[in-house]
């Protein structure tokens, strides 16, 4: 009896191997949003031509996704949520798909084979985020349209909305973006943008490509009636900012001052990573700004005045955005349980540009006051900064408590370490992954010092340890 019994449980749990391995393919096995990503195939490259009809907020869309299949795969999933597709291939073969919330999943004529590359193209149309469900959609957003342009910001899911994507960071590829627009407007987006084509109905096409890989949600497509200012940060680096046009008094200021960033944040971090930088102001109040690869993502609140968001001054959210280029997007978080790895680092950036503009004694009274403000956060918002928990991906404990992780171990360190430690970090996993525990591993290689109890305290544990500024 007991054997039998043993005989038919394995074989329920064998037909349900078999049945998650299926499932498996759609989530590439992150802990807070196990539908996001893919398994099986690794992108290359994405070329997403739009066509953007600015009147009726629609557009037509082709994706093509250049892939490596990592295994057999008689089936593989995309991420895609709204939208209606008119049609699939898969290296050019009419393949058949179904859709399942932010599953799309599709089965291509021929299976494909392990190590073979593969070519998808989706032919697509609709209102991106129109009709999509916030359960699908955690932090919303993704495509916005404004009242007189688009502006993109899909940290961390949103991408899904207006294209085909393996919408995970452990996916990073390159990109190129073809958007067609009326010709009174301008497109800003990722990498470098190689020709401006009229087209023969008056519209112009905009060609960007980014050579460096990207995580998804750093993707971004900015439509508007914008002033552009380019030019050069040392050696040749290319640097652009957008902004409304009545705003374009304003870009001097803001290149100079992104200079002077780029300068401190190469003699602290390193080499500046990416091919380019810049900022797109986009024609809106925001709450938020995002750290877009190669051109972080502001609304107008951040030309309107001295304050931005009650945190400082425009230049300190401008230091923490272009923080983020080493830290979050030249290395990207393996999960998105690793987020610490990005708010915190950029957090602590943004006050080591304080420290260096206004002084350590302003620099230690801001730390101060967060010090005070995290150690009231109740049981639900303070939750330990290596596990915070998809609702607290982005809460203030993750920034807060996330920067002064940082200065603490400078504290303790000293800056010479603590700068070769976050050197060292950035150069080993530069256009790829990492996760807390790789910079764990990182800082005590480098310090040649076990550091075991110190994150165990900072990192794993509630309790907030003594303040790194009490002696
Ligand atoms: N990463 C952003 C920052 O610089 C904050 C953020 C989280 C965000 N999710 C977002 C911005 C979604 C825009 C959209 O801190
Ligand atoms: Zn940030």
């Amino acid at each position: 009896m007991v054997l039998k019994r043993r005989i038919v449980l394995f074989i329920i749990l064998s037909l349900c191997s078999i049945a998650f391995a299926q499932d498996g393919l759609g989530g590439i096995g992150d802990p807070y949003f196990p539908d996001f990503g893919n398994n099986g195939y690794d992108v290359q490259h994405y070329t997403i031509a739009l066509n953007v009809n600015m009147e009726e907020q629609t557009l037509n869309g082709t994706a093509m996704i250049e892939s490596l299949a990592t295994q057999d795969l008689s089936v593989f999933h995309l991420d895609f949520l709204g939208m209606s597709i008119k049609q699939i291939t898969v290296n050019n073969a009419a393949a058949t798909f179904e859709r399942d919330g932010r599953e799309l999943i599709i089965t291509p004529e021929t299976p494909l084979l392990e190590n073979q590359p593969f070519t998808v193209h989706v032919v697509y149309n609709g209102s991106p985020g129109k009709g999509v469900s916030s359960s699908n959609l955690p932090f919303g957003r993704g495509w916005t349209w404004i009242s007189d342009g688009v502006y993109v910001a899909s940290e961390p899911g949103g991408s899904a909305v207006w294209y085909p994507v393996n919408d995970h960071p452990l996916d990073k590829a390159t990109y190129t973006l073809q958007i067609t627009v009326p010709q009174d407007y301008t497109v800003a987006a990722n990498g470098l943008l190689q020709d401006v084509i009229s087209e023969s109905d008056g519209r112009q096409t905009y060609l960007w490509e980014a050579e460096n890989p990207i995580a998804s949600y750093l993707v971004t497509v900015n439509i508007g009636r914008f002033a552009m200012l380019e030019t050069v940060y040392g050696d040749g680096l290319p640097l652009r900012f957008f902004v409304p046009e009545r705003f374009a008094d304003e870009l001097p200021a803001l290149a100079d001052v992104t200079k002077e960033m780029l300068a401190f944040f190469e003699s602290v971090f390193g080499v500046y990573p990416l091919e380019a930088y810049g900022i797109v102001v986009v024609d809106a109040t925001l709450d938020f700004a995002l750290e877009t690869q190669t051109l972080s993502l502001f609304g107008r609140d951040l030309l309107a005045g001295d304050q931005w968001l009650g945190i400082g001054g425009a230049d300190i959210v401008m230091a923490h955005e272009l923080a983020h280029q080493w830290f979050g997007n030249s290395v990207s978080p393996a999960s998105w349980r690793d987020i610490w790895l990005n708010e915190g680092f950029a957090t602590f950036a943004q006050m080591l540009w304080l420290e260096y503009t206004q002084g350590t004694a302003e620099m230690n009274a801001i730390y101060d006051s967060w010090y005070d403000n995290i150690s009231y956060l109740s049981a639900s918002r303070n939750t330990p900064l290596a596990d915070p928990g998809d609702d607290n991906l982005f809460s203030i404990n993750v920034y807060l408590r996330g920067a002064l992780v940082l200065e603490a171990l400078r504290q303790e360190l000293g800056d010479e370490l603590l700068f070769a430690i976050l050197q060292a970090f950035h150069e080993t996993y530069r256009n790829g992954n990492a996760s807390i525990e790789d910079f764990i591993a990182t800082a005590e290689a480098v310090s040649g010092q076990s550091l075991t109890d110190f994150f165990t305290q900072w990192l794993y544990e509630r309790d907030l340890p003594l303040s790194p500024l009490s002696d």
